[in-house]
């Protein structure tokens, strides 16, 4: 089985439960606290290989003891590990993340070790990048490191798939554009991408649109409970999410993103692709934290 390379960022999250997240200069007094490992490039890794997918996770951790941690967490989850990389003083990225009644979140990286990602960590992968099935990325680690990789895993062949989050300030070069494959933005991303408000399905198509129009052939618009939004021969086509109870979304997007990837490597079809990737998530989006909501494949009901 070829491999799933997932390139980005792995922190250590510390969830505190509250009744409303908190509005600016407000101090509240939240619930529960828990510690649990996260990060949206390695909850991507997790989710492919819980999931069946050969994968191998490209990352840069502190070398403190989140760092030796999570790598060990890592290779126990069956996660090829050759460019997760421990780097000397520096601290492994961490997320202070607030959940709410209705299982929201707010979150805030410091990103530490995930922002020295480079292209020569790139370069050290590349025989490895070059023979994969799908290149997965998201925008934790920096776009010029994330560039190069789509570069030389489009020119060659690979499948590059770009999960924009979070929406950085400025917009995608559009270098970087062209050598993706497949988009999956949240509703908001949708919105800041294409400057379309997203808000239902006419808008969603004219967002999917506007941004095929920057270069991106394949866009899938994850919308929460409404499911995933994507084109096919000029239409919207939705395919609705799994009703399910809500504890905490967090993750919910990193696990869609995994399962999508999963079944495109299986040959699936992208709509059957999005209804596998829907499943997972809808199981995560029942449990609490970020590699601890991922599903495990035999949980998925196909
Ligand atoms: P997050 O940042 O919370 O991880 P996201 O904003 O990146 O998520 P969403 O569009 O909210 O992405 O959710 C991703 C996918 O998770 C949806 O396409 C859907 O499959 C599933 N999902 C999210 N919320 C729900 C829900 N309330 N019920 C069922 N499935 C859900
Ligand atoms: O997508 C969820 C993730 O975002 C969390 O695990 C947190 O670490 C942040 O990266």
């Amino acid at each position: 089985m070829k491999k799933i390379i997932v390139i980005g960022s792995c922190n250590t999250d510390m969830v505190i439960k509250v009744d409303h997240l908190p509005l600016p200069g407000e101090t509240i007094i939240g619930h529960d606290f828990m510690t649990n490992q996260g990060g949206k490039g390695a909850n991507q890794a997790v989710a492919v290989a819980r999931l069946g997918g050969n994968t191998q996770f490209i990352a840069r951790l502190g070398d403190d003891g989140f760092g030796c941690q999570s790598q060990q967490l890592l290779q126990q989850e069956g996660i090829e590990t050759t460019y997760v990389t421990l780097t000397e003083g520096v601290a492994t990225g961490v997320a202070m993340i607030l959940v709410d009644e209705k299982g929201e979140n707010s979150i805030i990286v410091a990103s530490g070790a995930n922002a020295l990602l480079s292209v020569d960590d790139i370069k050290a992968a590349e025989a490895d990048i070059c023979q994969a099935s799908i290149v997965l990325m998201q925008l934790e680690t920096p776009v010029e490191t994330l560039m190069y990789a789509a570069r030389v895993a489009h020119e060659a062949g690979v499948t590059v798939v770009l999960n924009p989050a979070p929406f950085p300030k400025e917009p995608l070069p559009v270098e970087f554009l062209k050598n993706l494959d497949l988009i999956t933005p949240n509703e908001t991303e949708a919105s800041m991408m294409s400057g379309v408000q997203v808000k239902n399905e006419a808008t969603a198509l004219q967002a999917i649109r506007a941004i095929q129009a920057l270069g991106v052939k394949n866009v899938i618009i994850t919308a929460g409970s409404a499911g995933a939004y994507t084109e096919k021969d000029g239409q919207l086509l939705r395919i609705p999410a799994f009703k399910t109870e809500v504890v905490d979304t967090t993750a919910a997007g990193d696990t869609f993103c995994g399962a999508l990837c999963v079944a495109l490597s299986e040959g699936r079809s992208i709509k059957d692709a999005i209804c596998f990737a829907n499943k997972a998530a809808s199981i995560s989006v029942t449990r609490m934290g970020a590699w601890r909501s991922i599903p495990q494949r035999a949980e998925i009901v196909e």
